[in-house]
Order: C-alpha cells, then sequence, then structure tokens
C-alpha cells in the first residue's frame, strides 16, 4: 500500500443503495446512490422486505457505476468498506455480502463501518479537516443522536432517541397531515407560511440535564390536535385545542379537531411550523447542553434532518452565540451515501483497524 489509500464503500443500511471511491479519507472520487424512495412512498415508510430485495438488485450495478465514475479499476482499490450497524438487518446484509466477496475476491482488507459514525464523519468530505472535539447531532428517519467526537474514531454516544427518530416524526406527522411521504421536506416547504406559535406542542424531556430525546408525545399531540382527543368515559370526543400562552391563537385554528380535509390550507401550514419549531427546539436545546458538556469546537449536523431550513438556522446561530465552528455537509453526504463511509473507513484502516470475513451485521447501536 502506498502512502495514499483508495477505498470503495458501500452502503445499504436502510432504502438507499449506495457505492463510492473516496481517497485518502476526504476526497470524493465518486459517489452513487439508487435511492429506493418511490418503492416505499405509497406504504408511507420503508418496508424492509422490500428494501433488502432492492438492495439486492441494485447493489452490483451502484458498485460498476462508482467505480466508472472515479475512473479507477479494482487493482487501484485498497479496502473494501461497508455499513456493518447499525439498521435493517437484511438490508445491511447485502452490501456486506458484497463488500466481502470483493475483498476476498480482491485480496483487499475489509472495514465494516458504524453507519452513525459515519454521518458525523460526512461534515469533512471535501473540505477542511474538522477541529475536534466536535458535538456531533445526527438526525434521520432511523436515528437521533448526539455523539462527542474526539476525532473520526473516536466516539462517545451521549443521548439517543427512546422512541421515534426525529425524521421518523417529520415523515409520521406529515402523513398526520396529509402531506405525503417523505414528510421532512413536505413539512419544512408548508412551514414557510405557517405561524410556529400558532399552535402549543410539546418539548419532551428538556428537564434535567438528559441528553436524550423523545419524539413520540408530539407526534401524538399532532395527531390529537388534527383528530381530536380520543373518547373515553366522560370524555367524548372533543378538539384538541391548545390552552397555554399560545391559547388565544390556537383558538384561530378552528377547525382542530374535525380531521385534516377540514383544516384550511394555513392551519396546516400553521400545524406544520408550529410541529418545526417544536422538534427543532428540542434538538438546538440538546446541542447546546452537549457542546457545552464536551468543550466542543466545532458543531456538526449529519442525517436527512440536517436539510431542515429551521434546523439550519438555529445550528448557525447556536454555533455562533458558542464560538464554534459549525460543519454542516453538504445535502448529498447529509442523506445515506457511501462516500461518508469510505472516508471514515480511511482511519479505521490506518489504525490498523480491520475485519474478517466473519464481520457482523447489527440492527442497534451499540451503547
Ligand atoms: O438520512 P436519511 O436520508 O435516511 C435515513 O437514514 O433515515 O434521512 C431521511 C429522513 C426522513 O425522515 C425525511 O423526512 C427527513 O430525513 N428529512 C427532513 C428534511 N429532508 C429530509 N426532515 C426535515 N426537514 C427536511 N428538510
Ligand atoms: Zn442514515
Amino acid at each position: 500500500m502506498t502512502d495514499h489509500t483508495t477505498i470503495l464503500a458501500l452502503e445499504s443500511s436502510c432504502d438507499e443503495t449506495a457505492a463510492a471511491v473516496v481517497r485518502d479519507g476526504g476526497e470524493v472520487l465518486s459517489s452513487a446512490v439508487a435511492s429506493q424512495v418511490d418503492l416505499h412512498a405509497r406504504f408511507g415508510g420503508v418496508v424492509p422486505e422490500l428494501a433488502s430485495r432492492a438492495h439486492i438488485e441494485a447493489v452490483n450495478p451502484i458498485i460498476d457505476r462508482a467505480l466508472a465514475e472515479a475512473g479507477v479499476g479494482p487493482k487501484a482499490i485498497d479496502a473494501v468498506a461497508v455499513t456493518s450497524e447499525p439498521g435493517l438487518i437484511g438490508s445491511l446484509l447485502v452490501g456486506v455480502m458484497a463488500a466481502k466477496t470483493l475483498s476476498w475476491a480482491w485480496g483487499v482488507p475489509l472495514v465494516g463501518v458504524n453507519h452513525v459514525y459515519a454521518h458525523a464523519y460526512a461534515a469533512a468530505l471535501d473540505g477542511e479537516p474538522i477541529r475536534y472535539p466536535a458535538a456531533a447531532l445526527i438526525c434521520s428517519g432511523g436515528h437521533t443522536a448526539l455523539y462527542r467526537c474526539g476525532g473520526p474514531t473516536d466516539m462517545e454516544l451521549l443521548g439517543s432517541t427512546i422512541d421515534d427518530a426525529a425524521g421518523e416524526a417529520f415523515d409520521k406527522a406529515a402523513s398526520i397531515m396529509g402531506l405525503g411521504y417523505p414528510g421532512g421536506p413536505a413539512i419544512d416547504r408548508v412551514a414557510r407560511e405557517g405561524d410556529p406559535e400558532a399552535v402549543e406542542l410539546p418539548r419532551t424531556l428538556l428537564k434535567g440535564p438528559s441528553l436524550d430525546f423523545s419524539f413520540s408525545g408530539i407526534k401524538t399531540a399532532v395527531l390529537y390536535h388534527v383528530n381530536g382527543l380520543p373518547e373515553s368515559p366522560g370524555n367524548p370526543r372533543k378538539p384538541a385545542r391548545g390552552r397555554g400562552p399560545h391559547a388565544r391563537r390556537a383558538a384561530a385554528q378552528q377547525h382542530a379537531g374535525q380531521g385534516i380535509e377540514a383544516f384550511t390550507r394555513r392551519e396546516v401550514a400553521d400545524l406544520a411550523a408550529s410541529f418545526q419549531a417544536a422538534v427543532v427546539d428540542v434538538l438546538r436545546i440538546k446541542l447546546r447542553r452537549a457542546a457545552k458538556a464536551t468543550g466542543a469546537r466545532t458543531l456538526i449536523l449529519g442525517g436527512g434532518v440536517a436539510a431542515n431550513t429551521a434546523l439550519r438556522a438555529a445550528a448557525s446561530d447556536l454555533a455562533e452565540g458558542l464560538g464554534c465552528t459549525l460543519r454542516l455537509p453538504p445535502m448529498k453526504y447529509c442523506v445515506d451515501n457511501a462516500a461518508m463511509v469510505g472516508g471514515l473507513a480511511h482511519h479505521y484502516l490506518r489504525a490498523g483497524r480491520t475485519d474478517n470475513l466473519d464481520l457482523e451485521t447489527r440492527a442497534t447501536v451499540r451503547r
């Protein structure tokens, strides 16, 4: 191996089949992604069985594409990296089997990578090296986690969601609001026309020092706001209206509790804006706590929810207030991709941390 490393990386943990060629941990020679979003859209979420089958069909063509776009052949590849955890097991297995096969056939090391760590590393691609320590907030459809990053391979989990992921909450709330799937971009768009204080929604787990998240309460609050509180003895079905400081504004939501069809366009926009503001508030407050606790010099955002306009603005204000650098990867590296996997794998390879052909897949994050 020369001083340089050229890594072929694969990613198949959820609903994107991706391959990339990355040099020296940062220079992305190619990053090819085959998205399955259309396949799952009519189900309103990722169907694991369909995802695995689609990965099987996409994996070889996407590897060929990544090599062709990078203009390199197998002889130029020093190692094969792959996401081995966390994710949908059936999906992970496809990428891992392909990576093992190539590693064996080409006689190069295999490097298994944690997908969420890779999301935190995405900020280092095609840019200046990151100044560590950093506090990283990774929010996607499958994960919401805060890390202290001492370096690319030095990751400490500070907190994670105890129920829904932030992106999942966006997707479910959007579905309740009749905005389609994936919900994050739809809420982001509609929220621009709404009043973020119109509907009072809960901000969970803010008391005490916890760095964990919970988003199932806000999803339920949105559901009740739209459909009314469920019937129970002595409590006939009735609209859920705000009672707190924003009650007057909430009362302006005349059709609350009557089902989303009854909502005016303005009321949907107000609800979307209020939901987004509540989620972003929680994310901002926890990221601030994490940054302070770790003495972070850099704030990192990653995962699909990092595309959110309000979250990006909040993180930017936060970084300025704390005197930190904010590293916001371009969107192509925020969503699932293999370049982030190949970039991080370079550091494992350099540290001699490679895997054997018995590399296992894991569905959940190791704490
Ligand atoms: O990272 P990603 O592409 O895939 C996963 O690993 O899950 O993230 C997808 C998630 C979806 O839940 C989607 O609704 C959310 O990211 N998302 C957004 C936005 N764009 C995508 N959430 C909020 N605002 C956005 N603009
Ligand atoms: Zn992801």
